[in-house]
Formats: structure tokens, sequence, C-alpha cells
């Protein structure tokens, strides 16, 4: 049986990451999946991508925060976000970002895919097609339908919309682990899975696990950023 440890959606929340690692110890799983935005809106951007380096086989991917991110280290102007309290965040990253780190995000893509055993996985930030759709569980089941017939994948982890489903379409299996480290649902909690594969049967299992939200909200005072993401932290919804 392979095992795979699906994470995404960290945002820089390394004690939620953390609190995630001490619970399932990562070193059990065959594959940790990473579906994109390693950064922005907290302080531990650096903690969170090397915890992704540091381990073995890892299957990481950018998401927008971290594309924009990148965008900003190049020197280009940054068009979106427009609201200027948003703005401070990803400025805050680019800011503060060790070399080595930024050489790494460089050097991971937009999706990537593998086979383990004989299922093809997909990896997406957002959908197949578009890195930047935000693919909700509630969205017309023929939108999941449009996805299966044009993909050569029986699986698909994703992430972006940071709500935790599983769904089955046409035989297509589309799993988003949700938020590690920026829920929205009004519970805080870091959110993750776990995707068993054995002998072709497929099981998907989805956690919620309590983290220190304090450190996360201690590292915004002290950098003196926006109170509005130590409440969105705090009471796990989004707020501006
Ligand atoms: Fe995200």
């Amino acid at each position: 049986m392979k095992k795979l440890l699906l994470l995404g959606d960290v945002h820089g929340n390394f004690p939620a990451l953390n609190a995630i690692g001490k619970y399932i110890r990562p070193e059990r799983f065959d594959r940790i999946i990473n579906t994109g935005d390693f950064t922005v809106y907290s302080t531990f951007p650096n903690e969170t991508i090397q915890w992704f380096r540091q381990k073995k086989n890892t299957v990481c991917i950018l998401g927008n925060t971290d594309r924009r991110v990148l965008r900003i280290l190049k020197g280009k102007k940054l068009k979106r976000p427009k609201k200027e309290e948003k703005r401070v965040m990803y400025y805050w990253t680019s800011e503060n970002m060790h070399p080595e780190n930024i050489s790494y995000l460089k050097s991971l893509p937009q999706k990537t895919d593998f086979t383990l055993g004989h299922i093809r996985i997909g990896i997406f930030h957002g959908t197949l097609g578009d890195p930047d759709e935000e693919l909700y569980p509630s969205a017309p089941e023929n939108r999941f339908r449009k996805l299966a017939k044009h993909s050569r994948y029986q699986i698909h982890i994703m992430g972006h919309s940071h709500v935790p489903y599983y769904k089955i379409v046409d035989g297509v299996h589309f799993i988003n682990p949700g938020s590690v480290g920026r829920m929205f649902d009004g519970d805080p909690r870091a959110s993750f899975a776990i995707l068993k594969i054995s002998s072709g049967n497929i099981a998907v299992e989805h956690f919620r696990i309590a983290y220190p939200v304090e450190k996360v909200v201690a590292g915004l005072k002290d950098q003196r950023l926006p109170d509005i993401y130590a409440e969105m932290f705090r009471i796990g919804k989004k707020l501006n």
C-alpha cells in the first residue's frame, strides 16, 4: 500500500504545518504533496519552505501567492491585489525570503504529475487547465465532468479553494485537502488529507487538527502587520 500526505495552501503558517508534522510523522509517507501557496499572510515563509526542502519524496508546485512573490522579486509591479493591507503582506514576504528559498520556489512548476502503481496522479493549484480556478465542491457537476473528460489522470489533487473535499466524477477522483494554514470555514484548525492506494483501491481521509494560533498572531504583531490577519487566523474566516 502507498500512503500520500496531502498538504496545500500553507500560506507561511509554519506553526500549523509543524503541528501536522508532529501529529502524523511525515517519514511514514511514500509521497508528501504540496498543492502550492507556500507563502503570504503569515510570517514564516522560510520555515515553511525549509520544512518541504528538507524532506525526501516531496512533490510540490507553486500557487498564485508564490507566483506573485516571485514577480515582485523580479522587480515587476504588483497590479493585484488592490487592497493595501493585502499588498503589504506580499511585500513583507518578498523582502524576508532567504535566497535559497527563493531559488527553491523558482525551481518549482505550476503543475505536475506522476504515476504510482498504475495510477496517474495530477497535482494542480487550481485545476488541470487553469491554476487560478477556484473549484469548489458545490461547482456544477458539469464542470467536474468536463475536467474528467479532458484528463489523463485518475486522481486530481488540487488546492486554491481552501475547501476540503473528495468527489468521484466519471471515474476521476478529485481531492482537495483544504488549507493547512488559512481555513475560511470558521474553524481555525489546520486541514490536511491522507490518500491511500492499494492494488487499485483509492481511499481518502480528511483531518483537522489544532495548532498554536497565538504563535502566528505573535509573529504578525512583532512585524507590525495588519491586525485583520491576526483576527483571520484566530477565527478561521476570510475578513478581506
Ligand atoms: Fe491559497
